[in-house]
């Protein structure tokens, strides 16, 4: 017999087919998110779950799983939304979906970057709204990237290739991360706050913890320079969104480009009606290729888990496989 697995989110076509070969899958096709009620039944028996970032994974949903529950495989990189000390006293494995998303992850930290800096969107506004223009040399001029100083703050995989991409453009680069200096000649270290009185660019790729929670805040904001920008393609709670609206209409940072929200997929009505503000709903892993490449990543952590027996190669609590 197939092992049962419940999957809450429609998936690309061969991540699909892989599921149905393998396993008994109850996949759930629709791109709106279940209800809690709905989740917490179609989990109900399962032996693994392809779990969303939007999808709670804590103790709630463990209980409602039972005890055949082996694995959560996390359709993301950032595995916030799962409770693992519990799933790891439980033995459920949860594994997630990295490096096959950090070059579109840093791609879009930089689109955004020059969406901003080069007011792409800003002006597509204006011609939307059908408003006269013509070419002057003062009409919308924004910044280029050469030159400039590019802080990154949290320096994994992904924040290594944004620091890689933004040397490309003639960037200069520092970064700051948890675990301090790192053999890297991509920049230089610098603890954040000195970090944010030289960037011009500050692009967040740290994950969302209790020591991440509001890194960027009020205090945070007003040391950045008045011209500098902030970028972030990571999680929304990294920044609290009503300092930033305050910040950004007192003039104390000069814009900011935002893939994720604090409460998301709500996003802070005064950033709404700001022209220095570029906002896309999550996109960082957005291409064809990598959101497949993260589906066959799950699906290979289910079938190493529950086919295969073995800890699978993503797995993030390689302590729950030693335990169960
Ligand atoms: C997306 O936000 C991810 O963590 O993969
Ligand atoms: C601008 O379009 C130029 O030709 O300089």
């Amino acid at each position: 017999m197939k092992p049962r697995v419940y999957v809450s989110r429609r998936v690309p076509g061969r991540v699909r087919g892989e599921l149905e070969r393998a396993f008994d899958a109850a996949i759930r096709d629709s791109e709106a998110p279940p209800s809690r009620e709905e989740l917490l039944a179609g989990v109900s028996g399962a032996k693994g779950l392809m779990a969303m970032l939007t999808d709670a994974v804590d103790r709630e949903l463990l209980d409602a799983a039972g005890p055949d529950l082996r694995v959560v495989a996390n359709y993301a990189v950032g595995y916030d939304n799962v409770d693992v000390g519990e799933a790891t006293r439980r033995g459920v494995v949860v594994a997630n979906t990295p490096d096959v998303l950090t070059e579109a992850t840093a791609e879009h930290a930089l689109a955004l970057a020059l969406t901003l800096l080069r007011r792409v969107a800003e002006g597509e506004r204006l011609l939307r709204r059908g408003e006269p223009w013509t070419w002057a040399p003062t009409f919308m001029v924004g910044h280029g990237l050469r030159g400039r100083m590019l802080g990154v703050v949290g320096f994994g995989r992904i924040g290594r290739d944004v620091a890689r991409l933004g040397r490309l453009h003639g960037m200069s680069v520092a970064y700051t991360n948890r675990s301090g200096r790192v053999e890297t000649d991509l920049g230089e270290w610098l603890p954040l706050n000195h970090l944010l009185t030289v960037a011009d660019v500050v692009s967040l790729h740290a994950p969302l913890t209790d020591e991440t929670y509001h890194l960027i805040g009020r205090d945070e904001l007003r040391t950045m320079r008045d011209e500098a920008v902030l970028v972030n393609t990571a999680r929304g709670p990294l920044v609290d969104e009503a300092a930033l609206a305050r910040a950004l209409r007192a003039g104390e940072i000069a814009g900011a480009a935002l893939d994720v929200y604090e409460r998301e997929p709500a996003v802070e009505p005064a950033l709404l009606a700001l022209e220095n503000v570029v906002l896309t709903p999550h996109l960082g892993s957005a291409t064809r290729e990598a959101r497949e490449a993260m589906g066959m990543l799950c699906v290979e952590a289910l079938r190493g888990v529950l086919i295969e027996g073995r800890c699978p190669r993503n797995a993030v609590n390689p302590d729950a496989w030693t335990r169960a």
